[in-house]
């Protein structure tokens, strides 16, 4: 090989989903591995409306590691992202001390690596960022690595939550009894394709504070909370077993049911932490009512909603149920231009609403109260991209204008 293509970078790019967990993981029993007090279950979304992109090039000309997010050079010695590097590192390194052959010709690891990852979603929309973010950090590392089989243990040592995006469809992730976190991993429960039917809509609600962040909250509530403890212990085992009974199923109603307890008990326990913490607001509760009052007219449980550390809505319901909650939803939280970019993502139908049901659901409309639906339903995991023309790095391995 030519001097100078043996220092051009080897380049990879990856894109990774974004999950959102049905029944939460809150609280770590161990800081610095990041296991968790519970097990927990969420659902993958779909890349096509919600991804982390993320290019990771190595060459031995580079002097350091570095790392561009979003379009800024961020400081890479974070000590989670530390942790991702060297258990990748160390993956590679065993593999070639194996004598793998499929790792003799990869790239040197003593070489530095440069990282530029992306949303495709807005930050400020308040939606976790760092489950995508560390699962495509992990899974681009580990290919241009040469690393292959569980990853999703390394994943959860960038945050808890990012091992649960290492796979599409529906995945629990298992708390594990082992000191070194070694079977604290994620699993898939069932692919996408499983439930087809299944819509999600993330409600991006107005809010001008920025919330306790995931990582502090929870270290509270471990230290103060004693419902905290009783959840892990007496609640969340059975709920594990029901809820993976309920997706097999695909029983809807129960499904529904244990996603909105579990939703309500997480922030049950946030106001029983001391200080007390506060992730909904008055739209939040707004909607939490919508969709009772509209299950209750329905007679039937036909939609269900769960609540992350932020005031977002994230609604779970059935393809044929979308129309006319939508249009409820527009109804109740009037969006100030006509409805336009309103709806992103799939196409929803449009519904009329009956007076009746208007009156029933019986709620004051809050305008602007919801800045955007982003509509989207369950997909699959991380993947390669194939085509060079979409890497975030140049030849050089340097960020491409586009991207910064
Ligand atoms: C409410 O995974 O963001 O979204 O492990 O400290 O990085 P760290 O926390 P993080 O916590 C997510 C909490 C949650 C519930 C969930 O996703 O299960």
């Amino acid at each position: 090989m030519p001097e100078d293509s043996m220092d051009k970078p080897s380049i990879v790019t990856c894109t990774a989903p974004v999950n959102i967990a049905v029944i939460k993981y809150w609280g770590k029993r161990d800081e610095d591995l990041i296991l968790p007090i519970n097990s927990s279950l969420s659902v993958t979304l779909h890349q096509d409306q919600l991804k982390t992109t993320t290019t990771v090039a190595i060459s031995r000309s580079f002097q350091e590691d570095r790392l561009w997010l979003n379009g800024k050079e961020e400081d890479i010695t974070h000590q989670r992202l530390q942790s991702c590097l060297r258990e990748i590192r160390r993956l590679a390194r065993k593999r070639r001390n194996d004598g793998d052959a499929r790792s003799e010709d990869s790239v040197g690891l003593s070489h530095k690596v440069h990282i530029c990852s992306v949303n495709n979603f807005p930050t400020a929309a308040g939606l976790a960022s760092s489950a995508a973010g560390f699962a495509c950090l992990v899974y681009t590392l580990a290919q241009a690595f040469g690393v292959e089989g569980e990853l999703s243990g390394i994943a959860r040592q960038g945050s808890g939550s990012a091992c649960r995006s290492m796979y599409g469809g529906f995945v629990q992730w298992i708390m594990g009894s082992k000191e070194d976190g070694n079977d604290s991993v994620a699993q898939q429960v069932e692919p996408e394709s499983h439930w087809p039917e299944l819509r999600i809509l993330v409600l991006v609600v107005s809010s001008e504070r920025k919330p306790i962040g995931s990582t502090s909250g929870m270290q509270t509530s471990v230290q103060t909370s004693l419902l905290l403890q009783h959840r892990a212990e007496a609640v969340v085992p059975r709920r594990m077993v029901d809820m993976i009974e309920a997706v097999r199923r695909k029983d809807f109603p129960a499904f529904a049911e244990l996603t909105m307890k579990d939703s309500n008990q997480f922030h049950a326990t946030c106001l029983d932490t001391h200080p007390p913490i506060f992730y909904l607001n008055s739209v939040s509760q707004q909607i939490i009512h919508l969709v009772h009052r509209y299950n209750k007219y329905c007679g039937e449980t036909r939609v269900a909603y769960s609540f992350d550390a932020g005031p977002n809505a994230v609604i779970f319901t059935l393809q044929q149920f979308v129309p006319e909650f939508v249009q409820l939803v527009q109804h109740f939280f009037p969006p100030d231009r006509n409805g336009e970019d309103f709806i992103k993502g799939l196409p929803v139908k449009g519904a009329a609403l009956s007076m009746e049901l208007k009156q029933n659901i019986g709620l004051e409309p809050v305008p602007k109260g919801i800045n955007y639906i982003i509509s989207t339903k369950a997909g699959p995991g991380p993947r390669v991209v194939d085509d060079p023309s979409q890497h975030l790095l140049s030849a050089e391995g340097l960020p491409k204008k586009t991207t910064v």
